[in-house]
């Protein structure tokens, strides 16, 4: 995969969770984006940006890199490390009080963010759906239940999560969430293909949340847990 070629940035400076750029390849390679660095793309809930950096690179747009945690200065400064400065936008904004432009991105990306904020029927049309133009392709992977065990996350997880556990939700959950609009031409959802290589990823930074995530590991993230993809295009 793509993804290979950026191993010397999966780095604990650098990962948030499970290696959010190889959740993104398979994305990419479902649904292949192509774009100018004139057309731009949004990344929300971008954390450091890698996965901005991978978006700019492999599609050629340039990125909008949201994020409320990590600030902007410190994004600016990374993404100048980069040599990106030029390519990547960085930009902190709560992700539910957005202020762009109506049909301004292409695209949106989000990944390993979007369960902390949008997991709420009528988030997505009204929050979301506004800023991507006619036409324009969401892609977002959150972790979350395997479909067998949709429902059923704050009695399998508690004892990994506490009380973020309600936030891992299957594909149907995603499914509704996101729902029906006018402006949705397709929606999709569904179990991702890649699962234990972004998680030994993250172990292996050493990053010491990653040191405990790896004794809930073979208990119940590996038995109950999925990477669930969202695809959604916007009628043209
Ligand atoms: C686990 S980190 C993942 C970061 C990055 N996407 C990655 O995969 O490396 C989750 C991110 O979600 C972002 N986030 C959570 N709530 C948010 C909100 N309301 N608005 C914008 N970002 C939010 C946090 O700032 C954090 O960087």
């Amino acid at each position: 995969m793509r993804c290979d070629r950026y191993q010397s940035f999966f780095t604990a400076d650098n990962l948030m969770g499970p290696n959010s750029v190889r959740l993104l390849d398979e994305l990419l390679e479902e649904y292949p984006l192509r774009f100018s660095p004139e057309q731009r793309v949004l990344d929300l809930g971008c954390g450091t940006g890698l996965t901005s950096m991978f978006m700019a690179k492999e599609t050629g747009a340039t990125v909008y890199a949201n994020d409320l945690w990590v600030k902007e200065e410190e994004n600016r400064a990374r993404f100048a490390a980069w040599g990106m400065a030029d390519r990547l936008i960085p930009v902190h904004e709560d992700a539910t009080k957005l202020r762009f432009d109506r049909d301004m991105f292409d695209a949106m990306i989000s990944i390993d963010s979007y369960h902390y904020f949008a997991g709420e029927e009528g988030f997505f049309a009204e929050k979301i759906l506004p800023y991507i133009r006619p036409g324009g392709t969401v892609l977002i992977a959150v972790p979350g239940m395997k479909a067998a065990y949709d429902g059923q996350s704050e009695a399998l997880l508690t004892p990994w999560l506490g009380d973020e556990a309600y936030m891992f939700r299957g594909p149907g959950f995603w499914r509704r969430v996101i729902g029906a609009h006018e402006e949705i031409d397709e929606a999709r959802t569904w179990e991702m293909k890649a699962f234990d290589l972004p998680w030994q990823e993250w172990f292996a930074t050493g990053h010491r949340f990653a040191i405990g995530d790896m004794a809930h590991y073979d208990s119940l993230i590996r038995p109950y847990t999925a990477f669930v993809g969202i695809m959604v295009r916007k009628r043209r």
